[in-house]
């Protein structure tokens, strides 16, 4: 009985009472017109087309009444069954299929509850950090501008120190507002990338001369290894020159001072791989599958100075994988890291 289909059982319920009604009039022929067999014949071929066009009629008004509300519940479907996607196909297992569906159903449910709920927790979180982040330069602006107020502001040895203080708070938050606003542009596929093809090498030598100064302050050597010759890749160069950027950054501030950053170019076969590596501190293995979320810190306790927000991986993420490619990073603890990614040759 298990894959009984509706449409079998209706050609089996109309057999058995035509052929019931046939040897019913069987017997009748017997006794008013001795044997006849074209009486019962006929009968049995009545019968059985009555009963199957009314068993077909019957039972599929029983299952499609009794499935609309199920499928009305699970497909958001409107109580239509002219539609011929929601028509119940008798020459089906209609009620395993049902079943099939229902679980299906329960579990995309499932999935997007707990989908849901890691948006909530993650919205949650967000907002928290972010206030978080902002209080610091928030007081710090307060604190500068009180002091002024309350004397400051006549006292010539420190009123241009407090100032300038307060200037450097302000634009670690503009620097952070600008992060997030580039994070839910690129989220939400709101950033258009300008995609042509480009020499990689003179874009990283131009980054590189930009940080030089950043770079001499600690006294660490970033530089090319081997490859001076082009290469040409195919992506937005303002874009990976941010991400190049953010990268030797990140070297040079979480560095060994007088140690290097060494930058390497592989060539694949249909991509480029960039590989950013450092002397530096490294990162322990359990914060690799965080690094790149937004406002993830190895050193949550750290002085403001050193260092920022934790968007700058999370920026570099997005822009990688909007190329449709991909970053990765492996690290020792004060041995150091390296971070690769990889670019479509042009
Ligand atoms: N090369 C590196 N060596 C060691 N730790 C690193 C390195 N790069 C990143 N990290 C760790 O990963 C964390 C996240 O880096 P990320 O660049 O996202 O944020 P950030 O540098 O703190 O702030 P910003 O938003 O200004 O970049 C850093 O706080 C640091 O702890
Ligand atoms: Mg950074």
């Amino acid at each position: 009985m298990r894959n009984v289909t509706p449409a079998r059982l209706i050609v089996w319920l109309s057999l058995i009472i035509a052929g019931i009604i046939a040897f019913f009039s069987f017997l009748m022929s017997i006794i008013w017109f001795e044997i006849i067999w074209v009486f019962p014949l006929f009968s049995f071929i009545i019968a059985f087309l009555s009963c199957f066009i009314v068993f077909r009629w019957g039972i599929r008004q029983f299952i499609e009444k009794k499935v609309r509300l199920i499928y009305r519940t699970i497909h958001n479907l409107k109580l239509d069954f002219k539609n011929e996607a929601q028509k119940v196909d008798l020459n089906e297992d209609v009620f395993s299929k049902i079943r099939k569906e229902v679980i299906e159903w329960d579990k995309s449910n499932r999935k997007e509850i707990e989908r849901l709920t890691d948006q909530e927790k993650f919205r949650r979180e967000f907002i928290g950090n972010i206030s978080h982040e902002l209080k610091t330069p928030i007081f710090n602006i307060q604190g500068y501008i009180l002091t002024l107020l309350e004397g400051g502001l006549e006292d010539e040895r420190i009123n241009r120190i407090f100032l300038r203080k307060a200037e450097k708070s302000i634009d670690r938050m503009i620097e952070m507002v600008d992060d997030l606003d580039q994070i839910s542009k690129l989220e939400s596929n709101r950033i258009e990338l300008s995609r042509q093809r480009f020499n990689l090498v003179e874009l990283t030598n131009d980054v590189i001369e930009s940080l030089e100064y950043k770079a001499k302050n600690r006294s660490i050597n970033v530089h090319i290894v081997r490859s001076q010759k082009p290469i040409y890749v195919y992506a937005d160069p303002s874009k990976i020159s941010q991400v190049i950027t953010n990268l030797i950054i990140n070297s040079i501030n979480y560095g060994k001072k007088e140690g290097e950053t060494k930058i390497q170019f592989h060539d694949l076969d249909e991509n480029i791989m960039v590989e950013i590596g450092d002397n530096g501190r490294g990162i322990a293995e359990e914060h690799l599958p965080r690094l790149f979320e937004r406002f993830y810190r190895v050193d949550k306790g750290r002085s403001r100075e050193d260092g920022g927000s934790g968007l700058g991986l999370a920026i570099v993420k997005h822009i990688i994988e909007a190329h449709q490619q991909t970053i990765n990073v492996s690290s020792e603890l004060k041995k150091g890291s390296v971070f690769s990614f990889t670019l479509k040759k042009a």
